[in-house]
């Protein structure tokens, strides 16, 4: 059959079917090709990939990052400027980490230290397709020891000052950076999600109150995720560096333009485990970003710019100078985005900045099935979040009381996050009242829920109507939505094909039509991996997509190290895809 769809669709292409093999897969008519690869070299002076030990110590700041994520494409004076985040290392594949998992030495410490973080690089399309700019000026990383600056209302206070900076406003690199976001002024913004795993303590922790209370929300403990940091750098031990932490966990935006410029924390927008930030304009010019907090139960935030944005005009408050809000979901299909003043939570300013969640219970905020991505429809005044999956939505503790997120708030069932122990996830949608994104109060609807009408015939479980056989997947995690309207929609969860998840196969990417709600297959990913990240050229021509820790020995084949790979799509008659 044809590669075009009917003209009544929305959508160029025909569904593909699910799939559990070792490959990337696009629809007929389109083509796919690897852009670059964990170690493949940013300068000409970076260490060679091998394929026995990976990328030595000395140079392991000039490849690209391991584990791509979020990323965005900013077109810049006739080059194309491609802003990837790198969000952690693995434990036990990819040579990250010494034969038992655990770095055992501070200069595996610092190799693991700059295999994450942010790359950004030069990338040039020519008759062999598309390659990496290498030693392109513009080409940069930032990683786990780049010179930052903490700006907003926790810039400076007591709780993030240290022995190393007793001013609290510079703080060395950006940590697991998940989703990204970019602003109307092109500028990047990279999301720090689970920082919390890369402290530890090799003395007693911290007995503050405060401290310990943050620790506790935040999940910071003795060991982390095993990265052992803390063993071999100070600066990671809590014991003796209790403010670290409290450094950590912002939105971070870095101008991709300017290779020498410092990154800015932006200490305004909250500390929690980031997942991305969508933007957008209201009608008088104020910036608002949507952020979503990936943890059971955890919450939905906005911002909202105090100033307007002036093309070409002082950016330098929108960030910094405004309100946070949080969401507050209403059964009848309402909500309202709740201020996080000092008056409605009793904390300060700073405060809220730092333990934003503990400001977003104190005001009552609706415990979300682990928000990821947001993405901002374009075309409508409308804004989407991927509600993952959340195993203890509705679960009972063994006296019998609802299972609570770390701050005591139940997550008890409710409108936008209606299933019990929620396998599948869902995508909420909401329209701020007024067709303005600076209003506090919304109507909300669930676009999909995921499920599995093959094996749930009935109930909530078989999913929404737009489900079916042909469209089956589970877990959405990144989202953006292109220039036309079409909602791309990227899976992290259970692969595994079987039970409750048979039909689905490997993580994929479907489109979604925001007007009909129909959803199709685009590409599937190779087992193991998770599909995180899209951007497209500056042409629309190209999409970008993340392929993150992929299993087998992709892209390389049979014999080859799985690499995390920024594969790129094109249609082969060259028309846009986005
Ligand atoms: Fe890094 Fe919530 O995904
Ligand atoms: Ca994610
Ligand atoms: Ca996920
Ligand atoms: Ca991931």
């Amino acid at each position: 059959g044809s590669a075009m769809a009917q003209s009544s669709s929305r959508f160029a292409f025909e569904q593909i079917s699910a799939r559990t093999d070792s490959t990337v897969h696009v629809p007929n008519g389109y083509s796919w090709d690897v852009l670059v690869r964990w170690g493949d070299p940013l300068f000409s002076d970076a260490p060679e990939f091998d394929p026995a030990t990976g990328i030595p110590t000395e140079g392991s700041d000039r490849v690209f990052g391991e584990n791509t994520d979020g990323m965005e494409l900013f077109s810049f004076k006739g080059h194309q400027l491609l802003a990837v985040n790198s969000e952690y290392t693995n434990n036990d594949t990819n040579l990250a980490h010494t034969e038992d998992g655990l770095p055992t030495s501070a200069e595996d410490v610092l190799r693991l230290q700059n295999f994450q973080g942010v790359s950004v690089m030069e990338v040039t399309e020519d008759a062999d397709g598309w390659k990496v700019v290498i030693d392109s000026p513009y080409n940069r990383r930032i990683h786990h020891n780049t010179p930052m600056s903490l700006d907003g209302p926790a810039a400076g206070h007591d709780l993030l000052k240290t022995a190393a900076d007793p001013s609290g406003t510079q703080s060395l690199g950006t940590f697991n950076n998940c989703g990204a976001g970019r602003t109307p002024w092109g500028t990047y913004l990279t999301c720090e999600e689970n920082f919390n795993g890369y402290f530890g303590a090799t003395g007693d922790m911290p007995t503050d109150e405060k401290i310990s209370a943050g620790y506790d929300r935040y999940g910071i403990n003795e060991t982390g995720f095993d990265y052992n940091y803390h063993q071999f750098d100070p600066r990671f031990d809590v014991s003796t560096n209790p403010n670290e932490p409290h450094r950590a966990g912002y939105i971070v935006e870095i101008d991709p333009t300017q290779p020498d410029a410092v990154p800015v924390k932006r200490t305004a927008l909250g500390r929690f485990k980031h997942e991305n930030a969508a933007t957008a304009l209201a009608p008088d010019g104020r910036v608002v970003a949507y952020m979503g907090d990936d943890e059971r139960g955890e919450f939905m935030y906005k911002w909202l710019s105090r100033d307007v944005y002036v093309p070409g005009g002082d950016t330098s408050t929108l960030l910094s100078e405004g309100q946070l809000f949080v969401a507050k979901f209403n059964e009848d299909m309402t909500g309202e985005w709740v201020a996080l003043t000092p008056d409605a939570t009793g904390m300060d300013a700073a405060e809220i900045a730092i333990f934003t969640r503990t400001a977003a219970s104190a005001v009552g905020a609706t415990t979300m099935d682990r928000p990821e991505w947001v993405a901002v429809n374009p075309t409508a005044v409308e804004a989407y979040c991927c509600l993952t999956n959340n195993s203890r939505r509705g679960a009972t503790n063994d006296d019998g009381s609802v299972r609570s997120n770390a701050g005591g708030d139940e997550m008890t069932v409710n409108a936008p996050n209606p299933r019990k122990t929620n396998d599948y996830g869902q995508i909420v949608r909401w329209r701020p009242h007024g067709d303005n994104h600076a209003a506090n109060t919304f109507d909300w609807d669930l676009y999909v829920m995921a499920g599995n009408p093959d094996v749930h015939t009935e109930g909530a479980y078989a999913g929404t109507a737009n489900i079916n056989a042909g469209n089956l997947f589970n877990s959405p995690d990144g989202m953006q939505i292109d220039s036309t309207g079409l909602i791309w929609i990227q899976t992290d969860g259970d692969d595994s094909n079987e039970g409750d998840f048979a039909g689905m196969g490997n993580n994929q990417m479907l489109a979604g039509d925001p007007v009909t709600g129909e959803i199709r297959r685009f590409l599937t990913g190779p087992n193991g991996s998770e599909v995180t990240g899209l951007t497209w050229s500056a042409d629309k021509r190209t999409m970008f997509v993340g392929i993150q820790h992929p299993g087998g020995s992709f892209p390389d084949g049979e014999g080859s190290l799985p690499r995390s790979s920024i594969v790129v799509v094109k249609r082969d008659d060259d028309a846009l895809v986005g």
